[in-house]
């Protein structure tokens, strides 16, 4: 008897979680993010939305088919999807500026932080390739993270544990 009920409680628990899981609710709660994740971290990092005031990302997301000289081009529920998360998580304050460009590194402060120690042909080293590479120097690019802790410029070894 015990034997059964335990799997009876088992095959119940399971039963459960893939309704959770299958649950309208759930699911749109989760895949905001991992839309963007997936779909804007496919051909460069997924750059963090706190970078960029939410006009800019407007008109980044408004204008996919030709994105800086590429076809990202989304379905309208995806696309949706991710203008909603971006919007939400979007920057303000220093990464408040919206530039024309429409690039991250085109900002003051993305200049400001990488022209004071830095010399500007780094960015076109065969290692970099482009400024907007981040995670050529910036290792926690998956994790979000371009803290000061953790940059290295290829061929430089690691300056933050140089100083
Ligand atoms: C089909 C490939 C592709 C996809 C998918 C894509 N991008 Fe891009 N993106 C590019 C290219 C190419 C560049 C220019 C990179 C360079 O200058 O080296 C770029 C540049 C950018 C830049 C400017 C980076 C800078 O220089 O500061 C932003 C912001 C950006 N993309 C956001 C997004 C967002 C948001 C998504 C998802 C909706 C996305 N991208 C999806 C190809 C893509
Ligand atoms: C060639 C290497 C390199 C590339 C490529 C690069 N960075 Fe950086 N980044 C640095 C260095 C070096 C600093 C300066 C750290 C310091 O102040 O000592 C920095 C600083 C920063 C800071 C400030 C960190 C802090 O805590 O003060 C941010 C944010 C940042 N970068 C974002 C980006 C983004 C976003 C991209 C891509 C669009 C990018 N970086 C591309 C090397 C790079």
């Amino acid at each position: 008897m015990k034997v059964n009920n335990m799997k009876t409680k088992f095959v119940l628990l399971a039963a459960i979680a893939a309704a959770l899981t299958a649950s309208p609710v759930f699911a749109a709660t989760e895949s905001a993010a991992t839309k963007w994740a997936n779909e804007c971290g496919g051909c460069h990092v997924a750059y963090p939305a706190k970078f960029l005031p939410a006009a800019t990302w407007t008109k980044i997301m408004s204008g996919l088919d030709k994105h800086f000289g590429s076809d990202a081009s989304l379905d309208a529920q995806t696309s949706k999807a991710i203008s909603g998360y971006l919007a939400t998580n979007a920057g303000s304050g220093k990464h408040g500026e919206s530039p024309a460009s429409l690039r991250i590194s085109d900002t003051r402060w993305f200049q400001r932080e990488h022209s004071e120690e830095m010399d500007p042909s780094i960015f076109k080293s065969p290692l970099v390739k482009s400024v907007a590479n981040c995670g050529a120097c910036h290792l926690g690019v998956a994790k979000g993270d371009y803290s000061e802790r953790n940059i290295r410029i290829p061929g430089q070894g690691n300056r933050r544990n140089d100083d």
